[in-house]
């Protein structure tokens, strides 16, 4: 049912948050509303740790994507943590389902498998170790050299990673709709009309667009890097949402969007992820009046995919 017009959906949803004990943890890709109510803001590591931290909260509430609400739960099974909308998904997850890597592993049972955080709780339960784009660096170098990897599911990543550290790996064929529209041609233009603006990206782009970065980093990093480097004009190569908080961090610095290729339609024309933009404020208080939808799953899922969520935990 509509909410009436007229109803203060900030208000509503502070009121909301002290009635239902509830703490709002939200991905810098969320809109400017969402930025401004959440308890915390953060990159995919950061979430799972403030998650796994909250004790005095009975509910968290995480806008975000599905990947991220189920990490939250795995590890904090205790609390009841809710999504604004079920349908948040993200391509990486969907390109890499339980039963593949199974059958995968199955046909190499030698191979270690590291698997990026944007994955299911049942593909998780399916990995060895999971990373995130903050410690994936880390983490790759944590392996026994004799061992021989698969890195899931984002293609690109994975790439990047073997190009910073020489291991090769075996890639899972996945990579984020998002991240992938970026245009090198544009960029290249771009950057000649602006020579003295530093690009910056996410490790999820494509290597002909990683290669043009002066700093590639998770959104924290690249976050950190907008407020401490001297440049005053950055072009920002991953989801357009984090510009808002970018810009707040750093009000002086001049920010502009890596363009995207023609012919994109939706978000995506935008660099925008189209999961990451189903959560709205409406959502949002809807989500903690009525407490649904709830992120469930089994003992067993919970415990398999806590596993390799853990091990990633104690070595970043
Ligand atoms: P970060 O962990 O860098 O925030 O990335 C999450 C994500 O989904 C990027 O598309
Ligand atoms: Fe998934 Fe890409 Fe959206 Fe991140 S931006 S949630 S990787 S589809």
């Amino acid at each position: 049912m509509a909410l009436p017009p007229t109803l203060d959906l900030f208000a509503e949803i502070e009121e909301l948050k002290r009635s239902r004990k509830a703490v709002i943890l939200a991905h810098y890709y969320q809109d400017p509303d969402i930025q401004d109510i959440a308890d915390f803001l953060g990159d995919s590591l950061d979430l799972a740790r403030r998650a796994k931290e909250v004790e005095d909260a009975e509910v968290i509430l995480f806008s975000g994507v599905h990947f991220m609400a189920e990490t939250a739960k795995i590890l904090n099974p205790d609390k009841t943590v809710v999504i604004p909308d079920v349908n948040a998904g993200c391509s990486l997850a969907d390109s890499c389902p339980a039963d593949e890597l199974r059958a995968w592993k199955a046909e190499h049972p030698d191979h270690y498998v590291i698997s990026y955080i944007n994955c299911t709780a049942a593909t998780k339960a399916e990995s060895d170790i999971i990373c995130t784009s903050s410690n994936a660096e880390k983490i790759l170098r944590s392996v026994p050299e004799d061992r021989p990897i698969l890195f899931a599911p984002d293609k690109n990543l994975g790439a990047w990673l073997v190009k910073q550290t020489g291991r090769e790996m075996d890639l899972w064929p996945g990579t984020c709709q998002v991240h992938v529209t970026f245009s090198e041609r544009k960029l290249c233009e771009l950057m000649a009309r602006n020579p003295h603006a530093k690009f910056i990206a996410h490790p999820e782009c494509e290597d002909d667009i990683l290669r043009h970065a002066a700093f590639v980093g998770s959104t924290k990093r690249l976050l950190e890097y907008v407020v401490n480097d001297d440049a005053k004009t950055f072009i920002i190569g991953t989801e357009a949402g984090i510009i808002y908080t970018m810009q707040q961090a750093a009000p002086d610095k001049e920010l502009i969007r890596a363009p995207v290729n023609e012919g994109g339609q939706g978000c995506e024309a935008c660099g925008e992820c189209p999961y990451m933009k189903l959560n709205t404020l409406e959502k949002i208080y809807q989500t903690l009046r009525d407490l649904e939808p709830r992120i469930e799953m089994s003992d067993e899922l919970l415990e398999r995919a806590r596993l390799p969520l853990e091990r990633m935990l104690a070595i970043s």
